[in-house]
């Protein structure tokens, strides 16, 4: 259950649970974290490779899970903890954030693939989050060497650009990010707990 704070706020308790693979996918979610501690409210926050304990959905009054997109798929750990959590996750106000490269592209048909990313996410999990996002991801192509050849050829087809001549890049935007978290917080979240408490 959510708590009462001595100034009459609602602090919600809030787990974020993410999966990544190159790391960027963590620091999308500690931001997130950090934007929904300002707001007040308390965050745990989880690796789903590492994450085991079942959702107990009353100890926690939101949820905001991410992961990134690899050869077209999200982390399997993200896929195991929503299929085994689905019906808390269905009691809850919940999030979804899907970090990929294509949806740093602009037009259409990129950002159609981010959201087709997305739906067959929560088609294959049976999950409707109140709120989801495609994020921008970054392309740590430095990071591993047996990756390098890959992804060359994945930048040349996808963003036509000179392979060599690129370092790491991040194409995240943040201020984006902000918004939505603050938005699910204060549009789902904080009016979900304020009628609770009314009905108390
Ligand atoms: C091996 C590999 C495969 C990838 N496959 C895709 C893909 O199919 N579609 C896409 O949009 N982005 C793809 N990406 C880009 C990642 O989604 C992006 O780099 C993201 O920021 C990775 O997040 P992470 O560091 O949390 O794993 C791929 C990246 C790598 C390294």
């Amino acid at each position: 259950m959510f708590i009462a704070t001595e100034k009459g706020m609602i602090m919600a308790r809030i787990l974020i649970i993410y999966g990544t693979t190159e790391g960027h996918t963590r620091k999308v979610a500690e931001y997130i974290a950090n934007v929904v501690r300002r707001e007040g409210h308390s965050v745990d926050i989880a690796d789903s490779s590492l994450y085991k304990t079942p959702l107990d959905k009353s100890k926690v009054d939101a949820v905001i899970i991410g992961a990134s997109v690899h050869q077209d798929k999200h982390q399997a750990s993200v896929t195991h903890f929503v299929k085994d959590n689905q019906r808390a996750l269905a009691q809850l106000p919940t999030a979804f954030l899907s970090v990929s490269l294509i949806a740093a592209e602009p037009d259409e048909e990129a950002q159609t693939e981010a959201r087709q990313y997305i739906s067959d996410f929560l088609l294959e999990t049976a999950w409707q989050p109140q709120r989801s996002l495609s994020v921008a991801g970054a392309l740590l192509y430095t990071k591993h060497d047996f990756l390098k050849r890959l992804l060359r050829r994945y930048i040349n087809k996808r963003l036509g650009r000179e392979a060599d001549s690129l370092g790491d890049q991040e194409y995240t935007d943040w201020e984006e990010l902000k918004r939505f978290a603050t938005d699910f917080i204060k549009q789902v979240v904080e009016p979900r707990l304020a009628a609770h408490e009314a009905v108390l």
